[in-house]
């Protein structure tokens, strides 16, 4: 059984990736401090997989308890999630981003290559493309600077891989430039978990919901799209988890290899508000206002690339993100 090292496996696209895997055969072993998680998480992954996975609480940026976790455990392939995400905060705090998602990935690097780890699968994202000149961003598409420093640590992230890459071959390496990820686990039993006011579009639409948010802020309607609203490529997080799986059985032709994991399709925020009240029978309050700064009018993936060479397609529907992430908001209500 292959040992993969999760990285943030307890995290909203980590836990559900560790469930992907334990389906697939692989043996993940999360490490993750649960600072951006909770035991609820691992409660679901446990009703999930059993006693397929192992956990162990430490911090990445600790590079001597890491290669402990590299000598002990005779890790294969390393999917590294753990990073803070919150664009908003990263302008607030940025040293803390740059920190923590900086050095976190420069200790599993070098872990990997102490440790001659053969497949390193590293969480990027179409932040990377910033303001992009199309409205559909291929894997080639030039990278923009990004609005956050966020957004820095996943373009440097992937600066520092080309350059490990350049003059050294230590291992196969994927990135993997998720869209935007949202739903959760079918079964209630994982999903994602903000800590405080969520900034993304879909924990606040099912807070709003569930009457924790009084109403929902539509961040502008003056936008060069049909209605007026922004327009991302909206992913299934199940789907996003299995392009893991796919990534690691691949065999790459290159040492370094980017991948959009997307849908190819791109819906609106007022669409998606639309289908929230079709899928949950509620009728979500929201208001119109103003832009938000830093936000890009349209934006997704082309998916050729992926369905090509990753041999993976995201399989599932909005509406079904939609559903199963208003049914993980309900079932959060229980643990209050
Ligand atoms: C951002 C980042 C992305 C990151 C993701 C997760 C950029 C360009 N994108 O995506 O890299 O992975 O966050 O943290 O940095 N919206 C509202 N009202 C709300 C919240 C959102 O109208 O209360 C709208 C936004 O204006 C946007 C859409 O919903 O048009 C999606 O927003 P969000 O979920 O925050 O994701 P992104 O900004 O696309």
């Amino acid at each position: 059984m292959k040992k993969v090292l999760v990285t943030g496996g307890a995290g909203y696209i980590g836990s559900h990736t560790v469930v992907a895997l334990v389906e697939r055969g692989y043996h993940p072993i999360i490490v993750d401090d649960l600072r951006n998680s909770s035991l609820i998480i691992l409660e679901g992954l446990k009703k999930l997989c059993g006693d397929g996975f192992s956990f162990l609480s430490i911090d990445i940026c600790d590079k001597n308890i890491l290669f402990s976790v590299f000598e002990d455990h005779g890790i294969q392939a390393v999917i590294h999630f753990a990073a803070y995400k919150s664009v908003g905060e990263s302008c607030v705090v940025p040293l803390r981003y740059y920190q923590n998602n900086l050095i976190g990935l420069m200790n599993v690097l070098e872990a990997c290559q102490t440790f001659n780890v053969q497949k390193f699968v590293f969480s990027s994202s179409c932040t990377v493309y910033g303001e992009p000149n199309g409205r559909q961003v291929f894997e080639n598409t030039p990278k923009h600077l990004p609005e956050s420093p966020y957004g820095f640590t996943k373009w440097m992230g992937e600066q520092i891989l080309e350059d490990l890459h350049r003059n050294t071959q230590p291992f196969n390496t994927l990135c993997l430039r998720y869209f935007n990820p949202i739903g959760a686990h079918p079964s209630g039993l994982i999903g994602e978990l903000p800590v405080g006011i969520p900034n993304n579009l879909l924990p606040y639409i099912t807070q709003t919901a569930a009457g924790i948010r009084e109403y929902l802020t539509v961040f502008g309607n003056d936008y060069p799209t049909p209605d007026g609203t922004c327009i991302r490529d909206y992913i299934h997080v199940c789907d996003v988890a299995e392009a893991h799986v796919c990534a690691l059985q691949h065999e790459g032709y290159v040492p370094l290899d980017v991948f959009n994991i997307g849908t190819g399709k791109g819906t609106s925020v007022l669409e998606m508000v639309e289908t929230f009240n079709v899928v949950s029978g509620r009728e979500l309050p929201y208001k119109l206002g103003d832009r938000r700064p830093g936000d890009i009018t349209e934006i997704f993936a082309n998916v050729e690339k992926s369905e090509a060479e990753l041999g993976w397609k995201a399989q599932r529907t909005v509406e079904e993100a939609l559903r199963d992430a208003w049914n993980w908001e309900q079932q959060l209500k229980q643990h209050d």
